[in-house]
This record gives C-alpha cells, structure tokens and sequence, in this order.
C-alpha cells in the first residue's frame, strides 16, 4: 500500500516525484502479469465525467475500472447531461461526488479539474483539463518508455507538434523533468512553441532542452520521438489554425536517417501528422504505448482507491 497516492487528488504530473512513478509502475507490471478479472474495488463506483471528447482515456478508465471489479458510471458530452438543462459544473461534481467513490474529470477549461477536487471529498483524477494537464497520459508515456528501454534518464528526446495548446506534450515535457533526460529537443513550428509559463517552469527544474523548428535538424540525435496533432479545437482563431494545419509530417524515410532503435510515441488520436507507412514499421510505438493505459490506470486507481 502507497500512502502517497492513497485518497490523493491526480491533477498534475508535477505533483509527482520519481519513486511515486516507480511505485506505479511496480503496480503496472503486476496487473499485466496477473492478466485477469479482479476483485479488489469490489462495491466501488467510478465516476467518468468527461465533458469533452475523448476514445482512450475513457475507455481504458471504463476497462481499468471493471477489471478491479469496480461498477462505472459515465457521463458522456454535455449535451447528454443536465449541464445542458443549465446545470452547473459545481452542481454535476457535488452530485456525483455522492454517488461515487472517485471521480474522473476530463474537460475543456483549464483548472476544471482542480476545482472539481476543491468541490469533491472523493478523489479526483484529471483526465484532461483544457491545454493544461494530463497526468495519467504522461504516466503512460514515462511507462512505455521504461518499457521500451528500461530506462527514462540518459536518453535523447524530441517532443514534436503542437507544444502550445497540447497538454499531453506538455504533461510529457513536464514528467521529463523528474528524470534526467540526455536532452530534450522541443519541435514545433515558430506559432506552436512552448507558451511562456511552461518554457519557466522548465528552466525552474533545470530540464536541459533546446528549440527546434524541424525534426530534420535532431533526428539522427534522437531515441524518443513523440509527437503530437494540432489543437485543432484549442485555437481561438480559425485562420491560424489554417496556417499551420500540415506544417509537419512523420515519414517513414525520415526515421530511417535515424537511429534503429528510435521509438515513435504519440498519445492519439493521431490525423495527418503520422504518414501510415509508419504504423507497421519497427519505429511505431503508439499502438503499445495506448494500451499501457490499462496496466496504468489500474494500478492507479488501486492505489488511490487505497486497494493498492
Ligand atoms: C490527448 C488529449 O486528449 O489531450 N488524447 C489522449 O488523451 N490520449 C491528445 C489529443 O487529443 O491530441
């Protein structure tokens, strides 16, 4: 049992230290060695309010739930909840803080998750606030590569896309920190550039990076490649959204100039940044790297749960 993550609110990757990571994913190795239907949440209930869309993340929450013997509750788009009728988020977040045992948030506004938390006596998980956080994806990209190399420190990486409305490559970036990467090339073109508060925090935690415009200038440097879509949705301006739109794609003959063992991960949904001729080849670990969401996700919420 992990008194750190028992009955703890996950709103940041920040909030985390190294050996908490290392407890998680001790706890991952386990489920995938057990591989089958446990009973350990037995008469809890996880609540999953996502607010705004999503594939993975709810459902291997869903999954990672059921298969600790947890029931599952979901509220699915706006529109299909009283927050349509005028409820507020306040409202929605008291409520089933009543009816459940943990609470999975995922929505479009910064810091919505936190203040579910403030709202909540039961633990709150971020799935996702606005351009912000994304704890879990970024636990789930630090496994995969722990897997994939056995280690996270002493390896060369390039984080390529949109850094400044991604918040699963700034979650990613931000759990670098906690480890001693070789060195870590932040890729985007000029408009998508880390924004100026995490560009700070990066430089507070001493994380040695360097800014690129093309991954062309890094990629026989680089053993991590992960890359993520643009922020079509995040982008107050459609105009801008079209000036960028195309402004990098992953090519098979691209990772070829680069290392065998380079690894490409993408948190998904994946558009057009990926060519497909990737998807079969050696480079691809994003198909892994999503379903590690499982293992993740039930070691986490067994340890929050207290089951751990
Ligand atoms: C990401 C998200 O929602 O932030 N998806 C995910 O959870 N795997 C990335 C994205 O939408 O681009």
């Amino acid at each position: 049992m992990s008194a750190k993550f028992m009955f703890r609110d996950i709103i940041s990757i920040l909030d985390f230290t190294r050996e908490d990571l290392e407890t998680l994913f001790e706890f991952a190795d386990r489920f995938i060695k057990i591989n089958e239907k446990l009973e350990i949440l037995k008469g809890k209930i996880v609540a999953l309010a996502f607010f705004e869309p999503s594939t993975r993340t709810r459902l291997s929450f869903e999954v990672a739930a059921k298969k600790l013997g947890a029931d599952v509750i979901s509220i699915v788009g706006e529109e299909a909840s009283s927050i349509a009728k005028g409820e507020s988020f306040a409202d929605t977040i008291r409520m089933l803080d009543s009816y459940s045992d943990l609470i999975v948030v995922r929505h479009r506004f910064e810091g919505a998750a936190k203040y579910a938390a403030e709202i909540a006596e039961k633990p709150v998980i971020n799935a996702g606030d606005g351009r912000q956080h994304h704890p879990t994806q970024a636990m789930i990209d630090l496994y995969t590569i722990k897997k994939l190399f056995g280690e996270i420190d002493g390896l060369t990486y390039a984080v390529l896309g949109d850094l400044r409305y991604g918040r699963a490559a700034t979650s990613f970036i931000y759990g670098l920190t906690l480890y001693k990467p070789k060195k870590v090339y932040l890729v985007s073109p000029p408009q998508l550039r880390i924004r100026d508060e995490v560009r700070r925090e990066l430089i507070d935690r001493g994380l040695v990076f360097e800014e690129k415009n093309s991954i062309l200038e890094v990629i026989e440097e680089i053993d991590v490649l992960y890359v993520t879509r643009i922020q079509k949705e995040r982008f107050p301006d459609p105009v801008e959204y079209e000036k960028v739109r195309g402004s990098y794609i992953v090519t098979l003959g691209m990772l070829m100039k680069g290392k065998p063992h380079l690894k490409v991960l993408h948190p998904l949904p994946k558009v057009d940044e990926i060519d497909y001729s990737v998807d079969n080849s050696k480079y691809a670990a994003y198909f892994y790297q999503a379903k590690l969401g499982i293992p993740i996700r039930m070691a986490l919420l067994s340890l929050v749960l207290g089951a751990g």
